[in-house]
Order: structure tokens, then sequence, then C-alpha cells
């Protein structure tokens, strides 16, 4: 039998930490310029990396009015946890998966009148109604009635019972670029839609579309509800963005050194023999790699900080380790802490630094630091908790 308390404890020399504090911030902020325009903040994704019960319980805490999942295991997640505010599903459901957005208490995307009907079934069964937000695509060809069809396909959804029709939505796949043509034809599309409604007398009383790039650029985009998700965790969604006010980052990956080696001229480092030394050098080992959701392509090309002191990268990303050059500083230890992601001395590695190294975005960088990684919450500059997938309950 084990005898020791796993539960709150740093066992792995790698993490992720969550500056608490900057996601009240950025929320506060964020809702304070919506001013009184409705905020649902999507915590998708494990809350974009940065652990989905905690960002939720932060965001809502600060003022949010709902949050965004897209899929019904996350929505569990939240609910498991105690999380009682609403809950958009803003992902696709099966028909035969009705009574689990019943049992949820969560709102539900449908763009499917199978799928309503079903909804429409399971709530009956409870004595309920079901709550949806009717999808329509006006240009992101993902989920959605299309836009040709949605004035004249809604109203047939309102004789389906047990339903009660709370929301409609459509997504931006551009808001962010300097080009907002379609994202304003977008906008119309949409207005048409509810122009024609109301004219039939069908009133909907949230429609919602704004993304962050939405939130800055396109007020006309707002109606009476924004979906925000990547603001709220400090990062802008482009640099084409209007920036009205500040945000701060809040998500820093951080390892301590496991080993220090000193090769040869001739010894090669890692899988592949990426790294062949022309010279005597030193190296480190890092505890973490591409299981970890730090990426291949960053072999050669990125590099971490320690004491704001940049560290290239060396040699192939193995599955659990990195290996960085640190010839030039002898002082170097085993258990120094360097950065990967974030704030360093005077330095930073922003996940737009990495992003723009490996071809990617900053959504993809941060979301993909696996839960294998144990999230570190701090309050004030002190730990408040730390959740660790593997150890805790
Ligand atoms: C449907 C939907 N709404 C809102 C968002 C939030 O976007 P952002 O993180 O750019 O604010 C997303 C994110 O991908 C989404 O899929």
């Amino acid at each position: 039998m084990l005898k020791l308390d796993y539960r709150n404890k740093l066992l792995r020399p790698a993490w992720v930490e969550i500056d608490l504090d900057a996601v009240s911030h950025n929320v506060s902020t964020i809702k304070k310029y919506l001013g009184d325009v409705k905020m649902l903040a999507v915590v998708k994704a494990n809350g974009y990396g940065l652990g989905a019960v905690p960002m939720a319980r932060e965001i809502v805490r600060c003022g949010a009015d709902y949050l965004g999942v897209v899929m019904l295991d996350e929505a569990y997640e939240l609910r498991r946890a105690g999380i009682t505010a609403p809950i958009l599903n803003t992902g696709t459901i099966y028909a035969d998966q009705s009574d689990y957005v019943i049992d949820l208490e969560i709102e539900q995307m449908v763009d499917q009148l199978t799928v309503a009907r079903a909804l429409s079934k399971s709530a009956a069964a409870r004595g309920t109604v079901a709550k949806i937000h009717l999808k329509i695509d006006t240009g992101m060809s993902r989920f959605g009635l299309h836009c040709s069809r949605a004035a004249k396909e809604i109203p047939k959804w309102l004789d389906v019972p047990n339903i009660e029709l709370v929301g409609a939505f459509t997504h931006f796949p551009m808001s962010d670029a300097v080009d907002k043509s379609f994202a304003l034809l977008q906008i119309e599309r949409i207005k048409n839609i509810k122009r024609q409604l109301e004219a039939q007398g069908i009133h909907i009383p949230i429609w919602h579309m704004a993304n962050s790039g939405g939130t800055l650029d396109l007020p006309t985009s707002h109606f009476n509800m924004v979906r925000v998700g990547l603001m709220n965790y400090g990062y802008w969604p482009s640099f084409d963005v209007r920036q009205p006010f500040t945000l701060r980052p809040a998500m820093t990956v951080k390892a301590q050194i496991v080993g220090i080696r000193d090769i040869e001229r001739g010894d090669t480092v890692g899988y592949g023999r990426k790294f062949i030394a022309e010279k005597p050098e030193k190296i480190a080992i890092l505890p973490l790699g591409y299981a970890d959701g730090y990426d291949r392509k960053l072999s050669k090309i990125g590099h971490v900080l320690w004491n704001g002191r940049s560290l290239p990268i060396i040699g192939g990303l193995c599955m659990d380790a990195t290996f960085v050059k640190i010839t030039d500083f002898p002082e170097i230890q085993i258990g120094d802490t360097v950065t990967l992601m974030g704030e360093d001395g005077d330095k930073e590695i922003s996940p737009h630094d990495i992003a723009a190294l490996i071809g990617s975005v900053s959504y993809e960088v941060i979301s993909r630091f696996g839960r294998r990684l144990p999230r570190v919450y701090k309050r004030k500059g002190q730990q408040d908790s730390i959740v660790n997938a593997l150890t805790g309950d």
C-alpha cells in the first residue's frame, strides 16, 4: 500500500506556472471594456492549457456570464468539480447523447433538427426543457445551418416541444487579420437573418459571434454576448488587432536541469545524432520533451532562458527530454531552473515567438502543453495550489 500523500506535490522537475492574478486582471479588464455585453469565456482544451477547472473558477469569480466547452467530457469535468455557472457546449453531439446534455444541465449548440428532437425527448422524459443555441454557418464551413437556408428553416424548429431556443450564433474564421472584408460580410449575413426572423416575430434572446479578434476590432459583431478565449489568458490573437487595454500573460513553462555533461569533439547528442560537437562543449538535460507538448521542430532553432540568458536547444528533442548548450555558462548547475516559455529576468519567450519558429499559432503552442506537466497556480507571487493530472484525485 502507498503510504505517502501524492496530492498537491511537485514530483516532476518540469511544470507550468499560472498567474491567477493575471487571469483575473485580464477577465476583469475585458468585462469592463464590454460594458453591458455578456461574456462567454472559452475554457475548452483544458482551459487552453492553463487548466479547465481552475480557469473556470477564476473566470467566473471575475464575472464571466457563461463558460464555453466543445465536448460533453469537458462539461462533465467542470460540473464534477462543482462549477454551476451556465455552460454552453459549442461542439456537436450525436442524437443518442442528448440525455447527457440534460443531465449536465448545459446549453447545447444544435445545427440539426434530429438532434433538437432527441434533446426534446430527453428533456420531456425529465420533465424539463433543453436550452439550445442554434449555430449558423456564415463562412467557417464547420458547424451550422448554412446562412442561405437559416431564416427559412429556423421557424420549423420552434414547433419542437421542450426546447428553448436561447441563442443563435456564428463564428469568424478571420477576425484578427488586417483585411476585415470577409468578417464584415459575415456580420451582414447574420444581421440579415436576425432581421428576417424578427420580421416574422421570432426573437431569439442571445446573439453571439465575436471571438477575441471580433471583440477587439469588430464592435458590430458583439450583439449581446461575445465568446472570448485567448485574451483571458493574456495573449492577443494576432499583432494586427487593436490593443485598447493591457493584457497580462498568465502562463510560464519551467523546468529544472536534471543532468550536465561535458562532451568531446565528435560526440553526438540525442536521437538521430542531430548534433555533432565540433569542439568540447557542455550540455544540460531538461526533463521534458515532445510528449509534453514542447514541439520537436524546436530542435536546433529554439532556446530556453536561464537567468535571462539564452541557451540554445541542440540535438533532437526526445519524448521526455530536451538538450541545451551551456558551454558559455560554466556556473550553471543541476537543479537550476530554466524558462521554456514566459518571462525570465528581463527576457521573454512568448507563445507567439515559439509559434513563429515552428510555423504555428500561439493557440496551439499554449494548448498543447500536456496534462503530464503539473500546473502550479500562483496568487500574489505565492504558490496557491498544484494540479497534477497524474497524481491528483
Ligand atoms: C466557437 C468558438 N468561439 C469562440 C472561440 C474563442 O476564440 P478566441 O480564443 O480567439 O477568443 C473559439 C476558439 O477557437 C471557438 O471555437
